[in-house]
């Protein structure tokens, strides 16, 4: 009989699997069970690879109900359970309300029951299957089930006959993930392409979708962990993670949005967004004077080009050192960002984690952070340092809270100047081995460096995923402390899950490529798949010159990010929307004037995020999961549930496919209508970009403005698609918190198919906030417009076929 290595310390294989991968022990048979409020506790064996029983060896198997569709499996290889961190899971099992369920104890199996599945425990040996209510199989163990060595747990699961992966966080490739394998650690990989593994994110999060049959695992973990989604074995998944306790959370549903939902209810939900942030927003890297800056706001406004944002990349910086103005470059920023408020921009500033080693200067973040000890230090006491732009630099530990708190004060020094936003970046920690400018080698903080509060000490191993996590949260934080009374903008490279809380997130830096903007739209998609739902690619391409068509088509794609912001790195050539002659102008200025139309169906989308978890952008399948055609498209997506957009995404194309699922659809643009499941042939010149909306949709647009705040939705369209179907459009103020005490306005539209022709019923508005005086010009495509004055109360609206003389 074997007993139980002791785990290896982690520094012992900073990270990677150890050269020669110990065999895996797993559980053998139950030998006594305990009731719990919520749950059960199981005392198990373990046995070793070859079946035989350890000895000394008491593994614990806990499953715990947190809702009739939602479990937490805890196994523990020792029986004795890690302390609860306060930064992963923000929602403890206490704070779930109880729900009944029952437990059967048979010869052969446990039974755990709950309205809305059934577990069957296998007793010997311990291995795990979910039933919905009809006896289908959702979720099953393979044949190890859950697993332990030396400093590593691991779950293996089926993959089910017709079950398609996705989730997995921010990744390249394509949509839909089996067949290879995913590590969740948190690098700035900023040379990606589709074979590449792991990016800026780690959000340890599966969604597995059958028709009728989905399941979500959240694998609580921060320390690295690795997903195979098939690539050993196409039956099985199978999960590793480097810790000593396996803890995942199985949710299930008969769609992905079930599933979806349940995980923004565990991780949560991105808040609000203010307004402003849903225009369009530019960035280079850098412009870098104050006069490069007016002439940017300048050109945009004389252009007539649609913007609400400009940020400030690295070069606004004394030295590139984080909370300072270079003098020389921006003399007076308050004047500055004072006369862009006054042309309707806001200015987003950029913030990285390192902080200059600068023990002469008397550079206050760097004085304060080293008297109070905040910054990351090695096993052996001393400073941990690295490089960055600043040169040699220094790191917080953002895992403990004083340090988060003194960080997100320090952003006064921009608040105070009107910064109206804040971009975390480099925050993986992105760090070099030399000086920047060598060719050095980009490292990470020791694995055993110290971290934490006291009370939960730990390494940097554990926390690493959390890195820039913890420092968006930090810059929320502080936002909301020093400007109470308005809505914060963090925009983060990296995040663990539950990112969405703290700040939106773009994919990073991607190239000016057609392959890269193909990508943008899985990655930005499986995002949203994953809890992140306000997400936007670089549009034109960070790396690289893009060609005018690649910049007019990614400009269309934009429309349609949930975050629609152009950037491009130091050294390219300039990629703002007029720089590639005349037409390009023409179609970007459309395509920006399209995005600022439908603001307010954007901006219900995000309130609908806020509120149930559902991704603003989606992939087909979201919308029609019982139909196995969309599981792989993702050239195409949903904005919402009632917007198709399939835009081009190769050159010289003028033309495309469009795969309509079941249902009636109208072309945007022509009116046209199709009845699917169908395959059309798209017109797609280079100014259009391919919409549709589903039968009965209600898509509400605003008049096209130069900036949010410019103008009142007056008059209020809404773009209505002949069939039966309801929307309800949200509004408030835009960008306090008056919202959450009733200063909202829901208006209800729904419209009905008659005999001939259909009816709009525009229902009375609910909550407190009012619009402005406007009028609302309902559209039923195809039909003629009807326009009314907007006061609250219900209005039923006739839209009868145009008059023909031969019917
Ligand atoms: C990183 C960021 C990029 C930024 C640059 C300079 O590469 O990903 O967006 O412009 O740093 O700050």
């Amino acid at each position: 009989m074997n007993t139980v290595p002791s785990p290896l310390p982690i520094s012992d294989y900073f990270g990677q699997i150890p050269p020669q991968p110990q065999p895996w022990y797993c559980l053998g048979a139950v030998k006594s069970i305990q009731h719990q409020d919520q749950g059960i506790l199981l005392a198990c064996e373990g046995r070793d690879a070859e079946g035989a029983v350890l000895a000394e060896c008491h593994p614990t198997l806990s499953i715990q109900v947190l809702t009739s569709q939602m479990l937490r499996i805890r196994l523990s290889p020792t029986g004795s359970w890690l302390p609860r961190r306060s930064w992963a899971v923000t929602k403890p099992d206490e704070d779930w309300e109880t729900v009944p369920f029952q437990v059967r104890e048979e010869a052969a199996e446990l039974v755990l029951e709950t309205a809305d599945l059934k577990v069957s425990i296998q007793r010997d040996p311990v291995r795990i299957r979910v039933l919905d209510p009809n006896g289908q199989v959702l979720d099953q163990d393979a044949a190890q089930g859950m697993v332990w060595r030396a400093g590593q747990v691991g779950l293996r699961k089926q993959i089910e006959a017709g079950e398609h992966l996705y989730g997995m966080g921010e990744r390249t490739g394509l949509l839909e993930k089996s067949g290879r394998s995913y590590t969740h650690w948190a690098v700035d990989e900023w040379k990606h392409h589709s074979m590449i593994d792991n990016l800026y994110q780690a959000i340890p999060w599966l969604l597995t979708v059958r028709p009728g049959r989905c399941c979500g695992y959240f694998v609580s973990t921060t320390h690295r962990s690795r997903f195979d989604l098939g690539e050993t074995d196409p039956s099985q998944w199978q999960l590793e993670a480097d810790t000593t306790e396996l803890d995942y959370y199985l949710m299930v549903g008969a769609t992905p949005a079930d599933v979806v939902r349940q995980y923004g209810d565990l991780t949560g939900k991105m808040p609000l967004p203010p307004l402003w942030t849903l225009g369009y927003q530019q960035c280079r890297w850098s412009y870098n004077s104050e006069a490069k800056i007016r002439h940017l706001t300048t050109t945009f406004r004389q252009k007539g080009i649609p913007c609400d944002v400009v940020y400030f990349d690295i070069d606004y910086m004394r030295g590139f050192r984080v909370f300072t103005w270079d003098p020389a470059r921006f003399p007076d920023p308050l004047d500055l960002i004072a006369d862009l408020a006054a042309q309707g921009f806001r200015v987003v500033t950029i913030i990285d984690p390192g902080v200059k080693f600068d023990p002469e200067a008397g550079y206050a973040p760097f004085d304060q952070g080293l008297a109070n000890d905040y910054f990351l230090r090695k096993a052996d006491g001393s400073l941990f340092h690295g490089y960055v732009w600043p040169d040699k630099s220094v790191f917080p530990d953002f895992t403990r809270p004083e340090v988060r708190q003194w960080w997100g004060q320090l952003q006064s020094a921009l608040t105070t100047q009107g910064v109206a936003g804040i971009w975390n970046d480099m925050n993986e920690p992105a760090i070099s081995d030399r000086p920047f400018g060598d060719p050095g080698t980009l490292i990470s903080p020791p694995l055993d460096a110290p971290q934490g509060s006291l009370e939960e000490r730990t390494t940097h191993a554990e926390v690493h995923n959390l890195y820039g996590h913890l420092m968006s949260r930090a810059s929320c934080e502080g936002l909301q402390v020093l400007r109470p009374s308005e809505r914060s903008f963090v925009l983060t490279r990296s995040g663990y899950a539950g990112i969405q809380q703290w700040s939106a997130v773009w994919g990073g830096d991607n190239f000016s490529a057609w392959d890269h903007l193909e990508m943008s739209l899985a990655m930005l998609c499986n995002l949203g798949l994953s809890g992140v739902a306000f997400v936007g690619s670089d549009i034109g391409g960070f790396g690289g010159n893009a060609t005018p068509e690649l910049f007019a088509r990614w400009m269309q794609v934009g429309v349609l990010y949930p975050l629609m912001r152009g950037h491009t790195a130091m050294g390219t050539k300039p990629h703002e929307p007029w720089v590639f002659g005349a037409e390009v102008e023409r179609i970007c200025r459309e395509a920006i004037e399209l995005r600022y139309q439908l603001l307010p169906y954007l901006y219900t989308l995000c309130q609908g995020a806020a509120t149930t978890g559902d991704p603003i952008l989606r992939p087909m399948l979201y919308e029609f999961p019982d139909d196995v055609a969309t599981y792989h498209l993702v050239d195409q997506v949903m904005l919402g549930s009632h917007l198709l957009a399939a835009p081009v995404l190769r050159p010289g194309i003028t033309k495309r496919v469009v795969y309509l699922p079941a249902g009636e659809w109208y072309d945007w643009w022509t009116n046209s209508q199709y009845s699917g499941p169908t395959h059309i042939l798209a017109d797609a010149p280079p100014d259009r970009l391919p919409l549709y909306v589903r039968a009965g949709g209600v898509i509400p647009l605003a008049p096209v403005m130069q900036y949010t705040g410019e103008r009142a939705w007056d008059p209020l369209r809404l773009k209505i698609a002949p069939g039966n179907g309801d929307f309800s459009f949200y509004e408030d103020d835009g960008h306090s918190f008056a919202y959450q005490t009733g200063a909202w306005a829901k208006t209800p539209v729904r419209i009905l198919e008659m005999v001939t022709g259909y009816v709009v019923e525009v229902g009375s508005r609910q909550g407190d906030w009012r619009p402005p005086q406007r009028q609302i010009t309902v559209e039923v495509m195809g039909y003629e417009p009807q326009i009314f004055r907007d006061d609250g109360d219900p209005h039923t609206l006739r839209f009868d076929p145009p008059f023909s003389p031969n019917t």
